[in-house]
């Protein structure tokens, strides 16, 4: 990442976001606009990065995370003040499986957090970055879309959807200088994961996740998974003879 960039941060108060946030600061980034759902806790994030890039412009924005005129507008008044040269979109939730095959309101907020929120808000930057012929654009999947399991399979679906969305985004991006990044992280030790690590699986350090992601980004690298262990596991998982998949408890 060359210095005095400007940087856009949708879900900045997601622990991987945070991350790389400040391994963007560290590098001198110029500018940074945080953004997220709750004021509060955007302002922490925010004044721990003043600390960590002293000359660096750190504003933080509330926006709606569905709604997909708003989500537009939003865009084009963050991209009318300059384009951005890295979006980040980083929001998500993982949700309980049980809870959405139980409860249909459950499910569907799982799908639109996790797959129609970053969709809108990639398409609503996308267009800006196009016309602008620059930038980078960076939304988080997950290997969890690689492949359904019962044990979590509509996060898997939803991104599964930003999985597809990413590699069509490339395409139609193929003949511009746009970059599109398609981050795919294993377990990581996050708020996210919290019950998990209780539960003794074994998690990445969130640091070496976001180290990796940012020189993902660097480069333009189509997919980038963190660590990078999890390209070997999961193309392992994806050709799993069927006879042997279903037998698997995961
Ligand atoms: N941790 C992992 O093991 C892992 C693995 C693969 C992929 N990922 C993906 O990595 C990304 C970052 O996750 P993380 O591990 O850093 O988790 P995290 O620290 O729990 O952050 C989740 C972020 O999503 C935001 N968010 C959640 N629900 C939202 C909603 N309904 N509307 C708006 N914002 C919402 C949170 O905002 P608030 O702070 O306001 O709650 C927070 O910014 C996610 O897309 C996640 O799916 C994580």
């Amino acid at each position: 990442m060359s210095a005095r960039n400007k940087i856009v941060i949708l879900g900045a108060t997601s622990a991987i976001a945070q991350h790389c946030a400040r391994l963007w600061a560290a590098e001198g980034a110029g500018e940074m606009v945080l953004v997220g759902r709750d004021a509060a806790r955007l302002q922490v994030v925010a004044d721990d990065l003043r600390v960590r890039g002293r000359d660096m412009i750190i504003s933080t924005r509330v926006a709606d995370f569905a709604d997909p005129q708003k989500i537009q507008a939003f865009a084009d008044e963050i991209a009318g003040a300059g384009p951005p040269d890295v979006v980040l979109i980083a929001h998500g939730s993982l949700p309980d499986q049980a809870a959405c095959q139980s409860d249909l309101a459950a499910c569907r907020e799982a799908l639109e957090i996790n797959a129609l929120s970053p969709v809108l808000f990639a398409e609503a930057f996308v267009g800006h970055m196009e016309r602008a012929n620059r930038g980078t654009l960076a939304i988080i999947g997950s290997v969890a879309g690689d492949r359904g399991r019962k044990s979590n399979y509509v996060y898997g679906a939803a991104k599964g959807l930003v999985t597809r969305y990413a590699q069509g985004l490339q395409h139609r991006l193929a003949a511009s200088a746009v970059r599109v990044v398609l981050i795919k992280p294993g377990p990581t030790d996050t708020p996210m994961t919290a019950h998990l690590k209780s539960q003794g699986v074994a998690l990445a350090p969130v640091e070496a996740v976001a180290a990796r992601i940012t020189g993902a980004i660097a480069r333009g690298s189509l997919v980038c998974h963190a660590p990078a262990k999890w390209g070997l596991i999961m193309m392992i998982i994806r050709h799993l003879p069927w006879f042997v998949f279903r037998k698997m408890d995961i």
